[in-house]
């Protein structure tokens, strides 16, 4: 079937301004969104930009918005969308452009990086791997999940009124540590959670939930860590 694609270009280092440019591909109903970009680049414009890697859903570099929602190239096929003829394929909201698709993920990596994203403990390195608790790996294991595609944070309208909000995908990556047994920086974490910078900032909007790629209850997440918080002030 023959499908048209309208999509958003930019190049900084050329265009005064973003336009939005036409192609038609020959697509199968199972096909990927990312085949038709990748057939596009191939045979038609090889000056289209966008990132992609795995193509199966795990390195989260090529969420995009399709027909006004977000959602990864690579897990979105066209026959998900009730207008299969037409697509419309935009960069994710909220981040600079790079280059048409390609958005500048620099601020949301330091998010990422400013809760700490890796296991802290106080206690002696034991010999082999610090094991950890199977119940408590079912606590934390829906963060496990995170892929860190920045589907949410783009969305999230916190994120976008308040430029210092951690957003949800970092203040996830802290509910992670927040509640792994094994971590005993627990109270620094917190500390760091306890503004509106942090996760006081979510306002419940579960944009965030619903735009997650891997069905994270992002927003029940968040709930808990405020829970924490206020358990850890009694
Ligand atoms: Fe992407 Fe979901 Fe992780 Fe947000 S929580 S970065 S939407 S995988
Ligand atoms: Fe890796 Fe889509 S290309 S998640």
């Amino acid at each position: 079937m023959k499908c048209h694609f309208t999509i958003f270009r930019f190049n900084p280092d050329k265009d005064k301004a973003p336009h939005y440019q036409e192609f038609t591909v020959n697509a199968e109903p199972t096909d990927k969104i990312l085949d038709c970009l990748n057939t596009i680049r191939a045979e038609q414009d090889p000056t289209l930009g966008y990132r992609a890697s795995c193509a199966h859903g795990i390195c989260g570099s090529d969420a995009v918005v399709i027909n006004g929602h977000v959602g990864l190239a690579c897990q979105k096929l066209v026959r998900d969308f009730k207008s299969a003829n037409n697509f419309v394929i935009e960069p994710l909201p909220l981040f600079n452009i790079i280059k048409d698709l390609i958005v500048d993920m620099d601020p949301f990596f330091e998010k990422h990086r400013a809760v700490h994203p890796y296991l802290i403990s106080d206690d002696d390195a034991p010999e082999t791997e610090r094991l950890q608790d199977p119940e408590n790996q079912k606590v934390i294991e829906p963060a496990l999940r995170c892929i860190l595609c920045a589907s949410c944070t783009s969305m999230c309208p916190i994120s976008r009124a308040n430029p210092d909000y951690l957003g949800p995908a970092a203040l996830l990556r802290s509910f992670r540590y927040i509640y792994d047994d094994r971590d005993t920086a627990t109270g620094s974490r917190l500390a760091q959670m306890d503004s509106e910078d942090g996760v006081w900032g979510c306002k419940t909007m579960w944009w965030c939930t619903d735009v997650c790629p891997k069905g994270i209850p992002v927003t029940k997440c968040l709930g808990q860590i405020k829970r924490a918080i206020k358990q850890n002030k009694k």
